[in-house]
């Protein structure tokens, strides 16, 4: 296990070792074979590879790649083939030969899918097997497309995909209905005769899956498990994606370590929730029984250490985010000047900002603060058809209704409306459709802003383009995007920012977003303002801070939380597309559920029991990478 800053960090490594290889074995006459994943994890190797091909001469002609699976169904040209991905993410910009490429094919008939998976393996051991394998994993733990139930033996197969692989396929393939349901893809086996693996996960999304699959015993529920028997494999990870793992949560399991105010307070909680006890009710023998004797000598005894750590949550604990007026600020999360502050809130994503902190928000303004809202991206990427449909149709009713001649409006309505009816399933967006889809999603912003009581003049939609124009996994930040965030940031010095998206996967829009504010913040550095203001992460409806984690919980009421639920609401085009999907829970339901598990556990952990606590840790912007 290497755990790496970022991914672009570790993705640079990788990407050099690969070229030592490629070079040591062009230097002996040998050829390279390369076993390929794809996903958003190794975008950044593919991208630095290519770079290293552009500008330090690396040559692919003696390289053989053979990729992991492609979804059965789908021919070479489908916009979500895995062959048109590694072309557009890495074969394009490399001077390997066509004939060099392997990619299963995903089209054969059912009848030859046998042959031709057992001619994809001979074909392997034809070029002298893998050198180097590269994985991603999946949420099921699945490597390749070996889903569960996948044995060490497997060999390249058809495979039917679970169903949580499906759902997170969804966004690609713009809905789950239109996800195929079978994979081409090598076994277990044939990944494990590669002469090396590496295995890449970013982001918090995959720290459960990482942890499991190296600290639990190798089992086919979690195929990516077998990976430990291998002689040379390494995961590659950043420092979210470790987050799980018993050495990153809880070290004192697994060796002496320093105790640390933060490992202490993590301990102490974690020890709590062991032993289902409040905080101050924690003895010496539940110390000592949990391996953490030590502590208690250096700290103990028990009932001492108890109350800092008790005092500590406590303080977290602040009905005012933006700090209170004429209060001793000593023990409070926020300092009490200026007031009001100027406070701005990025929202990756339209809806972000009410997921994450609607009743935070709220509560700032009620408190006199001067709030701006950031919406980074359109979220056009979001939007289903069947919403743009009845927008472009409402326009024509109404301009038809009102005897409107044929105005630029209806033009435009006319010719979305049209487009839409010419796409065909996995076409992307044309710029007409995407922007009434940025306009459908403004609308759903403003409406739930508006309960928010944040004033709809101070919503900037900057529509970066980023997103306009990438697609998913494959965003790349340009400067403007860059340079749009700090003009506005240099115009509202803020005294407090509200983000989220560090912990994310990099390629994610959240993430995206995140680095855009990091580097917009580095580029003004040295600006008075920035002495003299705050950041704080929130976090999206699918995860919330441990509580050892948080540093300033904002309690609300039952009615408060039913208000922040009704501004999500508002949010109509990120509802659930079908009763089935809306039969597993619908996201404002999630984000309520949330608030409340937080709250629960400040109870459990003897603090007061409220209805619901929005939660935030405070983060200070590193100097790293400050460029666009
Ligand atoms: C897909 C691919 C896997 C990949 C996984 C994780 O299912 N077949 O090879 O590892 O997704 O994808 P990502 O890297 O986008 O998280």
């Amino acid at each position: 296990m290497e755990i790496f800053a970022d991914a672009d960090e570790a993705c640079a490594g990788l990407a050099a070792e690969i070229a030592a290889l490629i070079r040591a074995n062009d230097a002996a006459g040998r050829k390279t074979v390369l076993g390929l994943a794809t996903g958003s994890s190794p975008v950044r190797l593919y991208r630095e590879l290519a770079r290293l091909h552009r500008e330090a001469k690396l040559s692919f002609r003696n390289v053989v790649t053979f990729n992991l699976d492609e979804y059965y169904g789908l021919s070479r040209t489908h916009p979500e083939s895995y062959w048109r991905f590694m072309h557009e993410q890495l074969f394009d910009h490399l001077d390997i030969p066509a004939a060099n490429v392997n990619v299963p094919d995903g089209t054969v008939a059912r009848s030859e899918v046998f042959a031709a998976c057992q001619s994809y393996e001979q074909k392997i051991r034809d070029a002298g097997g893998i050198d180097l394998q590269i994985l991603g994993i999946g949420r099921t733990g699945h490597v390749g497309f070996n889903e569960p139930g996948s044995g060490r033996d497997s060999r390249t197969r058809l495979v039917t995909l679970d169903a949580i692989t499906r759902r997170d396929a969804a966004r690609d393939f713009q809905g789950e209905d239109h996800v195929p349901r079978h994979a081409i893809t090598m076994g277990v086996g044939t990944i494990l005769e590669a002469r090396r693996i590496a295995l890449l996960a970013w982001g918090e999304g995959k720290a459960r899956v990482v942890a499991e699959a190296v600290e639990k015993p190798p089992t086919e529920s979690l195929p990516a498990s077998f990976l430990q028997g291998h002689a040379a494999v390494r995961f590659l990870v950043d420092a979210a994606a470790a987050s799980e793992l018993t050495r990153a949560k809880h070290p004192w399991l697994v060796g002496s370590i320093a105790w640390t105010p933060e490992i202490t307070r993590r301990a102490v909680v974690w020890l709590a929730h062991a032993v289902e006890k409040p905080v101050l009710k924690l003895l010496d023998e539940h110390y000592s029984e949990h391996g953490m004797a030590d502590l208690l000598t250096e700290q103990g005894p028990a009932y001492g250490l108890n109350i800092r750590i008790f005092n500590e949550l406590q303080h977290t604990i602040t009905g005012w985010p933006g700090g209170k007026p004429n209060a001793d600020d000593r023990h409070r999360p926020e300092r009490a000047v200026p007031h009001p502050k100027r406070v701005v809130v990025f929202s990756p994503e339209p809806s972000d900002d009410v997921l994450g902190m609607g009743g935070t928000l709220r509560r700032l303004v009620e408190q006199g603060h001067d709030v701006s809202v950031v919406y980074q991206t359109s979220g056009s990427l979001a939007v289903p058809d069947e919403e743009a449909v009845m927008a472009a149709e409402f326009v024509l009713e109404l301009t038809q209704q009102g005897g409107a001649g044929e105005n630029p409006e209806v033009a435009f309505a006319r010719e979305v409306r049209r487009q839409l009816e010419a796409k065909t399933a996995f076409d992307g967006d044309t710029a007409e459709i995407r922007r009434l889809k940025a306009i459908i999603r403004r609308g759903e912003a403003r409406a739930a802003l508006k309960v928010t009581g944040v004033d709809p003049a101070r919503a900037h939609f900057l529509d970066l383009p980023f997103y306009e124009q990438g697609r998913y996994r494959q965003f790349r930040i340009g400067r403007a995007d860059v340079d749009i965030v700090a003009r506005l940031l240099a115009r509202i010095q803020p005294h407090q920012i509200f983000a989220t998206g560090q912990l994310d996967d990099p390629n994610s829009v959240a993430a995206t977003c995140f680095e855009i504010v990091r580097r917009a913040v580095a580029s003004l550095a040295g600006e008075n303002w920035q002495a003299d203001c705050r950041t704080w992460l929130y976090r999206g409806a699918d995860k919330a801070w441990d509580v050892a984690e948080i540093e300033m919980a904002v309690p609300f009421s039952p009615d408060e939380l039913a208000t922040k639920i009704q501004a999500i609401y508002h949010h109509k085009s990120q509802r659930s597309q079908s009763p089935v999907e809306a039969g597993r829970g619908e996201v404002w339901q999630q984000a309520g559920q949330r608030n409340r598990e937080t709250a629960r556990l400040y109870d459990r952990l003897g603090l007061a029991d409220y209805e619901a606590i929005e939660a935030f840790q405070r983060h200070v912007f590193s100097e790293r990478h400050p460029e666009a």
